[in-house]
């Protein structure tokens, strides 16, 4: 295929906004900030792009002149021609979706031929994404008499995959697609492991002969990616680290236990992809510019009624993973200073801002009044504690007219410009880049 299709990134130039060359984008809340157009921008400055995180449950979309692009595993750095597109060994790899996103992507005309699987990442087994729901399920079922709800998953498989890698005795790592002897012994004792929790035998030998298949079509595509990613690194090459999920949404830092399965920051990176910590020369925190929640576990600013449904119908806030609607708050700048803390963020990128206009008023939580009264600038890493927070907030005026059109800081309507000086001051890192709608023109880059 390569030769004959062209990636539909155009490129936006030098972007002044990373400086060095390992950049990481994250999401600072609670996944879906709208990395993947961050990512797509960034894509024409960068030559090597790698996943090191999650799996499936990510849902990146993309839009480039007109036609949107939903990713969920391939990183959206694949999109920008020539880019080496990595799945780091971090990252729980599904086939079944990979091959149906790359089916996808070479039918619209995508060169794929720039992506790279680690041999190291784990596979998500049919079982998994069948004991995700298991467990999911029976969570449900006793939510009567427990104080333990569901977490809300995308039963995707990714918390039994990771869980698995953890275990050790019967995962499946990609490398282990190419060694049928081996692939057989694994899924065979991975099968009885799972047996008591599904309730049933898994039919080993339509495992083996799946995962055999799967193995033919991405053997051109499984490397050891860690040497890899130095090499490039070495030769001066722009690498960008490309974070799935939120912050917030973090196996150790995240409002535990409503959290995925993986970490999702840039502490991440350095496990993830095979890189030392001290790797990064920037870190961008992609944050929407209110907040949004998909699954249980608390959310201090959610919002109900007329002003959800309006921030949800005009953020198209819904799962592009699972379809599902997404819970819609207010800013929490209490979040965001911790996600800016925990991750090093060097500079933000506010996205959907235009989502915002035509509200007189815009809130924003600037601390939490806790259940003895106290008030608190921090955020509490805990399910449990994080729902006994009340947000506080502090009003601001809103902006009336829409801003889709806007290309500059300086054309932005007063108030929304105040708005974002309101939240570099809170959170205390500067502003980079601005989105005001979700094509790649519709990007303020702040002081290009
Ligand atoms: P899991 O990652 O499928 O195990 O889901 C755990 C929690 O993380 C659930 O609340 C999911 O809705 C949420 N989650 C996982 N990935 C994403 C994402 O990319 N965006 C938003 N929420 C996510």
């Amino acid at each position: 295929m390569a030769g004959t299709t062209s990636n539909p990134s155009a490129g936006l130039g030098t972007c002044p906004k990373t400086k060095g060359n390992a950049t990481a984008v994250v999401g600072m809340q609670w996944g879906d900030e709208g990395k993947g157009k961050l990512v797509d921008l960034l894509s024409a400055e960068h030559d090597v792009v790698v996943r090191y995180n999650g799996g499936a449950n990510a849902g990146h979309s993309v839009v480039i002149a007109g036609q949107r692009y939903a990713l969920h595993l391939i990183p959206a750095g694949i999109l920008s021609k020539g880019t080496l597109a990595v799945i780091g060994n971090g990252v729980v790899l599904d086939p079944d979706t990979l091959l149906k996103e790359l089916d996808t992507l070479q039918s619209r005309g995508v060169d794929t031929s720039g992506l790279v699987i680690s041999a190291n990442a784990h596979v998500v087994m049919p079982y998994h994404k069948d004991e995700d729901a298991a467990r999911e399920d029976t969570l449900k079922s006793g939510a009567g008499d427990s104080p333990l709800t569901e977490i809300g998953t995308t039963r995707r498989g990714i918390g039994p995959a990771y869980a698995d890698k953890v275990q050790r005795a019967a995962a499946v790592r990609a490398r282990d697609l190419l060694r049928p002897e081996l692939l057989r012994a694994r899924i065979t004792q991975a099968c009885r492991f799972k047996a008591p929790i599904l309730g049933k035998q898994p039919d080993v030998e339509a495992m083996v002969a799946t995962a055999t298949a799967w193995g033919k079509r991405l053997a051109p595509m499984i490397r050891e990616t860690t040497y890899l990613i130095h090499d490039q690194l070495r030769a001066g090459k722009r690498v960008m680290f490309e974070g799935a999920n939120g912050t917030l949404l973090d196996v150790d830092h995240g409002t535990f236990p409503y959290v995925t399965g993986s970490s999702t920051g840039t502490a991440g990176i350095a496990n993830g992809a095979g890189v030392p910590p001290t790797i990064l020369t920037s870190a961008i925190g992609v944050m929407k510019a209110y907040s949004t929640r998909v699954g249980t576990g608390p959310m201090p600013t959610e919002l109900s009624g007329d002003i959800a449904h309006r921030i949800r119908e005009r953020g198209r806030e819904y799962g592009t993973t699972t379809g599902r609607p997404r819970r819609v708050g207010w800013l929490d700048v209490v979040a965001l200073r911790y996600a800016a803390m925990l991750n090093g963020i060097t500079s933000l990128s506010v996205m959907l801002l235009d989502v915002l206009a035509g509200f007189e008023t815009l809130r924003v939580c600037t601390a939490y009044q806790l259940g003895d009264g106290s008030t608190t600038d921090r955020f509490a890493a805990d399910g449990a504690e994080l729902a006994a927070a009340k947000p506080i907030y502090t009003d601001l005026p809103g902006f009336m007219d829409e801003i889709g059109a806007a290309r500059s800081l300086a054309t932005l309507p007063t108030p929304a410009r105040a708005y974002l000086d309101f939240i570099q001051e809170k959170v205390g890192v500067p502003i980079g880049f601005v989105s005001i709608g979700p094509d790649r023109e519709q990007t303020i880059i702040v002081g290009a």
